[in-house]
């Protein structure tokens, strides 16, 4: 272990920056051994920060080396400039000066994929959130907003393409014959925004003119090989634009946008000013290589990253605790963008269930922590679901509070005030409350409380009064450095049904409604509805109108009632959930006491009247079949063990097939489309139907089922219904599944994106030497370790491989635990993200859990960056 482990930073702590940076001019002198960096940048000392002789403090980083530094042309001597800690430190400095620092990087060794790396045969790069100290020394806070003017100078036959941020300015050649381009960006922006781009690399244009009437550029680049494969993420982007401005009457403000894939990215994608960088996994999509999923995933990071320009570039972060005043707000807007394009309902379910597998595990974690964190040791960790997801909830809530009008009085205000500013999530819901002139004030514990409160409801009908009475509390669980939590502001939406399934018209606060929001903000409260007819069945927390877990002891008739007959769509699939959740809580227990598993299964009827209703979306029904997901029962669970709850889902799912089994014939039959492909809501829908028909199928012993599977795979036009038809074959034991995985690899192994879907598949079968299997997988000629994406599928199939992973001589946490610890060198923001099923050790049954606990202190014990330091450390307190 380090002599020292690093240290937290706490929001309270915060101070406004002492200098200020009125203009950034950078010069990138690219090439394949060094890059030279120059930078001038015009500092002056910040007005509001009263001092007058704090010394200058830039940030760098250990693979940063200084060549020269001068202040106003006077070359600093090494006396008068201090480097600790991989910081600058300059003493004496005027009130406003400009300073010149020459730095030298190599890109080609960048493994980190943070600055200034290569990928493939290109220069690229990715500066948020601290990824810019590893070009140059530099004022590397988001409240820091410059102007930037980049000059890149490279081998034009080489690097043809040379982007940054804003618009090209100038073109010329060096006097050795090299190109230098000079881009200029009016806005000014943070550091983690810029970007800089440098290849031999494709194009397609387009053209979107905006709603005031100007034209835009749109260019999205990608190596040649690939711009086959762009239509559908340009088409997207047109659509963001126009639906942004829609919406929120936000036009784009630069004239040109583009758009660059990159092979090797750690996340998804990026919104640098005018110049996003994508994951090719987010960006490139064609039928016969992408699954619907990816089609929307594409559309919708597209539109996510699109999205940023306003919520988060024109008014980005004061600091990173404050990450999701952009991330929420932006995730928000891309999930209404989602379901205005397609299925509303749909895309709250799919939300949803996200939320409700990942955030929920999360808060309940070691790593729980508020929207607005307190404190961090490194930023890199804090990009997370709670961040993402949670926040994106927590604006969804004050939509739900203020309505459309309100809301986008609100977000008007919010753009209006803060233009060209770096401010705080205070900030957001502070333009909300004023234009709308509903307090907030309690409301804004939810960035500052972490957990997941749990909502309990009770009832009570008095029929001779016709008055109906909910009673609701709310507790939120401990969560590390949080003992105790106090009341949130949670609206929760209501309808009542009757017995026959029918809306009752009560009446709520004097007024009739069959759907009311009812406003939660003690910690117990009752609720009161008059002239109600009959015994109602409450549907609650219609469209999940507050990040909550909801406890209501509903009957099994009850929630056939709400599946059947619910106006929200949401609690339709809801109530389903539910039902199932109720009977393999039941499996469960007799599978880990070693019992013989038998249910008396109500699932049943309510599938059967489903999959005999035609008027239904198919992706609803699709939605309502799939069984609560591993990953979701245990995050339900108490103790977990991952073979029980594997043998109980796979019971359940027999004996609905089995129950079911022609219906399933037929459903798949009826949805085979036979027009060409198109990734529209409504063809998307019958292949999802189709594709859980046959999943359901393929568990019984109907023979004709194999050959469905193998004509499927075989004969399929699309991505969507092969990798289908060769999942299914795969978990379903199909005698021919080895040859198929073959066959596959054979016809995808010159598409990096589908290999990486086989790795993924590959390394999720079952079989007794998984872990042999996943070695292998990781020797393949097609695995590179360099590649966060192939690294994920490989790691991320063998997670959801149940006896591989949680195999009883802890070999597969072993396993994860190398990778890690081999990771942790070369990607510390990858090393730290595969550690979060290791987080989970304390949830885990105790012959697991130990051996889970034992791997995390295998890793503390090693010489770790500080984001595997972070994650271990916080897991095993
Ligand atoms: N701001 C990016 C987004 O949400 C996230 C991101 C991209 C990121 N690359 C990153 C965050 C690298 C941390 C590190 O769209
Ligand atoms: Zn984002």
């Amino acid at each position: 272990m380090k002599e020292s482990q690093p240290s937290a930073i706490y929001l309270k702590d915060y101070k406004v920056p002492p200098f200020l940076i009125d203009k950034t001019e950078l010069t990138f002198d690219l090439d394949e051994a060094t890059t030279v960096v120059t930078s001038r940048l015009h500092m002056r000392r910040n007005p509001l920060d009263g001092k007058s002789n704090a010394p200058l403090i830039l940030d760098g980083g250990e693979d940063v080396k200084l060549i020269g530094v001068a202040m106003d042309g006077y070359a600093l001597p090494p006396e008068e400039y201090q480097l600790v800690d991989d910081k600058l430190i300059i003493t004496a400095t005027a009130d406003s000066f400009i300073l010149t620092c020459e730095t030298l990087i190599e890109p080609q060794n960048n493994t980190r994929l943070e600055g200034l790396y290569r990928s493939s045969s290109m220069f690229c790069t990715q500066c948020e959130a601290e990824g810019f100290r590893h070009i140059t020394y530099y004022l590397d806070r988001p409240d820091v907003m410059s102007v930037f003017t980049t000059t890149i100078i490279a081998d034009e036959a080489r690097y043809p393409v040379m982007l940054s941020n804003g618009n090209e300015i100038e073109r010329a050649k060096t006097d050795e014959g090299k190109t230098v381009v000079v881009w200029h960006d009016p806005f000014p922006k943070p550091a983690y925004l810029f970007a800089l781009v440098a290849g031999d690399l494709a194009v397609k244009n387009d053209l979107f003119t905006t709603q005031s009437g100007r034209d835009v550029k749109l260019q999205i680049f990608t190596e040649s090989h690939n711009i086959d494969k762009v239509d559908y993420a340009m088409e997207a982007l047109k659509r963001s634009m126009r639906w942004d401005e829609e919406k929120y009457g936000r036009e784009y403000d630069l004239d040109i946008f583009m758009i660059v894939a990159v092979d090797d990215f750690n996340m998804g994608a990026m919104e640098n000013k005018g110049l996003n960088v994508f994951n090719s996994s987010c960006l490139l999509a064609s039928p016969k290589t992408t699954t619907d999923d990816a089609f929307l995933r594409v559309e919708a990071v597209v539109a996510h990253e699109y999205f940023h320009n306003w919520s988060g570039n024109r008014v980005t972060c004061r600091d990173w605790f404050q990450l999701s005043l952009k991330e929420g707000f932006t995730v928000f807007r891309d999930q209404s963008f989602s379901a205005d394009m397609h299925s509303a309902t749909v895309k709250r379910v799919e939300d949803v269930s996200f939320l409700k597998t990942a955030q929920f595990a999360e808060d309940a974690g070691p790593m729980a922590h508020p929207v607005r964190p307190s404190s961090f040791i490194e930023i890199s960790n804090f990009y997370t679901l709670t961040v993402y997801e949670k926040g994106s909830e927590i604006v969804r809530m004050i939509h739900t509070l203020l309505g459309e009008e309100l809301f986008r009085k609100g977000s008007d205000l919010y753009f209006e005030r803060h233009d060209g500013q770096a401010v705080t999530c205070d900030d957001f819901v502070a333009a909300m409350q004023d234009a709308s002139g509903i307090d907030l004030t309690l409301f804004k514990r939810w960035y500052s409380q972490a957990g997941t409160p749990i909502v309990t409801v009770e009832d009570t009908y008095l029929p001779e009064e016709q008055r109906y009475l909910l009673t609701i509390k709310q507790e939120t669980p401990a969560t590390p450095g949080q003992p105790t939590k106090l009341p949130l502001h949670i609206p929760i939406r209501v309808g009542l049904l009757n017995e026959q399934g029918q809306e009752i018209q009560a009446q709520y606060q004097g007024e009739h409604s069959t759907d009311v929001t009812l406003l939660l903000t003690e910690a117990e409260q009752t609720f009161e509805f008059t002239q109600v007819s009959s015994k109602p069945v409450p549907s609650l927390l219609r469209s999940f109108s507050a990040p909550v877990k909801l406890r209501y002891n509903y009957t099994a008739d009850q929630l056939l009632l709400l599946m059947s007959a619910d106006s929200d769509g949401f609690n339709r699939w809801s109530a389903a959930q539910q039902l199932a959740v109720n009977e393999l809580t039941q499996l469960i227990e007799q599978a880990s006491s070693g019992q013989p598993l038998a249910i008396e299964s109500q699932l049943v009827a309510g599938l059967r009247s489903l999959l005999a209703d035609e008027s239904l979306d198919p992706a609803m029904v699709a939605l309502i079949l799939a069984l609560p997901s591993q990953a979701y029962l245990s995050e339900l669970a108490e103790t977990i063990d991952p073979l029980a709850i594997r043998k109980a889902r796979q019971f359940l799912k027999v004996t609905i097939a089995n129950a079911l089994s022609e219906q399933f014939a037929q459903t798949y039959q009826n949805n085979i489309i036979t027009s060409d492909y198109q990734p529209s809501a409504q063809d998307i829908a019958r292949r999802s139907l189709k594709s859980m028909a046959l999943s359901y199928w393929s568990e019984t012993s109907d023979d004709k089922v194999k050959a469905a599977i193998a004509e499927q795979f075989a004969n399929a036009d699309n991505m969507t219904d092969q990798f289908g038809a060769l999942s299914i074959a795969v978990h379903s034991a199909h005698p021919d599944a080895a040859s198929m995985l073959n066959a596959f690899y054979e016809q995808w192994k010159n598409e990096p994106l589908v290999v990486n879907k086989w790795l993924m598949l590959s390394a999720s079968q079952d079989a007794d030497d998984a872990l042999a299997v996943v070695e292998g997988l990781m020797a393949h000629p097609s695995f590179d370790l360099k590649n966060p994406n192939k690294v994920r599928s490989v790691l991320g199939g063998f997670g959801q491989n149940v006896a591989g992973f949680h195999k009883e001589d802890g070999s597969g946490y072993r396993f994860l635990a190398d990778q890690i610890i081999v990771l942790n060198k070369r990607n510390p923001q990858l090393a730290s993200r595969l550690c979060t099923p290791l987080t989970r050790w304390k949830k885990l049954k105790p012959e697991l859990s130990v051996k889970m606990k034992a791997e995390l202190e295998r890793i503390l014990a090693e010489d770790l960056s500080k984001d595997v330091y972070e994650v271990v450390s916080k897991s095993l307190v």
